[in-house]
């Protein structure tokens, strides 16, 4: 009988796309997967720790899943991702249950790592920098839940050192992938029945600038865009401040590059932005933001906020407040300041009380609410086009729009994996009712 693996994924995007290539290894060394941690061989961890919330899960969750060595003795429990790379020793200190530590950088090392535990030894590879041969990962296939939408991971790692943040430290500097390695997975995905791309990075407008011969990323864009089969690319996330011309311009060119786009803007106080050495103004947001309203129309913008920076006070976040209002985002993504080892920020006094973050959190998210149900209007009008990724109930299907709304559609026909057009007759901001018009391909 073939062995089992059971995954549990924390944080973001990358995490859940390092996850899926994670499958495909274990796949390839004849592991099957299954739902229940109960009756895995192998139970592994891929963590966060972007804020304090994720690193206590982790803990919760290996607390449950050592019990599985009562059952079976032989099972390992493993342990991936930014949590390992930040605090792996001090982590395997307070769960000595943990067989195997490796992180983004070395995801390749995986099956070595498995015979060393199998073996009888404690298989902990938390190294300071990524190895000379982490390319060899793009080499193993990833394994997806979703047949039609697909996560590239172009850039790995990021340079900014925004002082609240520590994904410089649990994913290193930028290293981009190289072009050829790209356009091959992509090539490999639309032949598997993929049509919607969506190229991921801490810093994805920043790929290409360390290449041997340097590319812009809007190249990657068109270059994407030319394989026959992408109906739709988006690409997650982006530094405003490397948000540069070319790229809106093939934003606005491209036909399949979608009218959305998540650009964390994290406070509105130019005092504030400079202590998080975010590297723009506030007035450059705000114009930033508007010359995509005018270039790509209709765009959907998104949004991170941090509430409660220290010494953030009501003035600052006034002018958080008051970009919300101007920008005018479809969703916004806020988070309590969280403190982080190892980051500038954890140190800066005076820290925001925990009763102030959550009232302005409170205010904020009233706000928010007001706009996303405002804007949703705009979905009654006219016709849209959804990606439907599933089937929910008797003639029951949802997919995305362009714009990223998660849209429900009544179809008679069996339209999964379809573009579609729709008439919208109920619109909330999670939502879209919408009868079916056309199947378009
Ligand atoms: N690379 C992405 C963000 C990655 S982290 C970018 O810069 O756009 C995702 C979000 O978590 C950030 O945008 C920020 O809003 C939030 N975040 C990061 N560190 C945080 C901290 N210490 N406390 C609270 N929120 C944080
Ligand atoms: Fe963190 Fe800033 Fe890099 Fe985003 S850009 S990952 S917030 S350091
Ligand atoms: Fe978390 Fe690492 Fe992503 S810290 S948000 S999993 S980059």
């Amino acid at each position: 009988m073939s062995k089992k693996f059971f995954i549990k994924t924390f944080g973001c995007q990358m995490n859940f796309n390092d996850s899926e290539r994670i499958r495909g290894i274990l796949r390839t060394l004849g592991y099957e997967p299954t739902d229940r941690w109960e009756e895995a061989d192998l139970i592994l961890l891929n963590t966060c720790t972007i804020r304090e919330k994720p690193d206590q899960k982790v803990l919760t969750h290996l607390g449950e899943y050592k019990k599985i060595k009562e059952k079976n003795p032989n099972a390992l429990i493993a342990v991936s991702g930014c949590l390992a790379q930040r605090a792996g020793w001090e982590l395997v200190q307070k769960a000595p249950v943990i067989d195997i530590m490796f992180s983004s950088f070395n995801m390749h090392q995986l099956p070595e790592l498995i015979n060393q535990a199998q073996a009888g030894y404690k298989a902990i590879a938390i190294l300071e920098t990524p190895p000379e041969d982490e390319d060899k990962v793009w080499e193993y296939p990833v394994e997806r839940d979703n047949p039609y939408c697909a996560y590239v991971t172009i850039i790995k790692g990021c340079d900014k050192d925004c002082t609240y943040c520590v994904v410089p430290r649990t994913r290193g500097r930028e290293r981009s992938r190289p072009m050829e390695s790209i356009l091959e997975e992509v090539k490999r995905l639309v032949d598997d029945g993929v049509r919607e791309i969506h190229l991921l990075g801490q810093n994805v407008t920043a790929w290409g600038k360390d290449l041997p011969k340097p590319i812009p990323f809007s190249e990657l864009l068109y270059e994407v865009s030319k394989i026959e089969g992408v109906e739709r690319i988006r690409f997650t996330t982006g530094h405003p401040i490397d948000l540069t011309d070319d790229i809106i311009e093939a934003m606005a060119t491209i036909p399949q590059v979608c009218d959305a786009l998540h650009l964390p803007f994290q406070a509105g106080s130019n005092r504030i932005l400079e202590l998080m050495d975010r590297k723009y103004t506030k007035e450059f947001y705000l114009e930033l933001t508007q010359k995509l309203k005018e270039k790509v129309k209709g765009i959907a913008l998104s949004t991170d906020i941090i509430v409660g920076f220290p010494t953030e006070t009501e003035e600052d976040f006034e002018h958080t407040l008051d970009v919300v209002r101007k920008v005018r985002f479809e969703q916004i993504f806020s988070f309590k300041f969280s403190p982080r080892p190892g980051t500038p920020a954890k140190d800066m006094e005076p820290q925001v009380p925990d009763d102030v973050k959550i009232e302005r959190m409170k205010r904020l998210l009233d706000l928010q609410k007001e706009i996303s149900s405002e804007l949703a209007q705009r979905y009654l009008k006219g016709t849209w086009e959804v990606l439907i990724e599933e089937k929910r109930g008797d003639d029951i299907y949802v997919g995305r729009t362009t714009t990223n709304k998660w849209a429900t559609v009544k179809a008679k026909e069996d339209i999964i994996g379809k573009l579609v057009r729709v008439k919208v007759y109920k619109a909330t901001p999670f939502n879209l009712d919408c009868e079916l018009v056309e199947v378009v391909r």
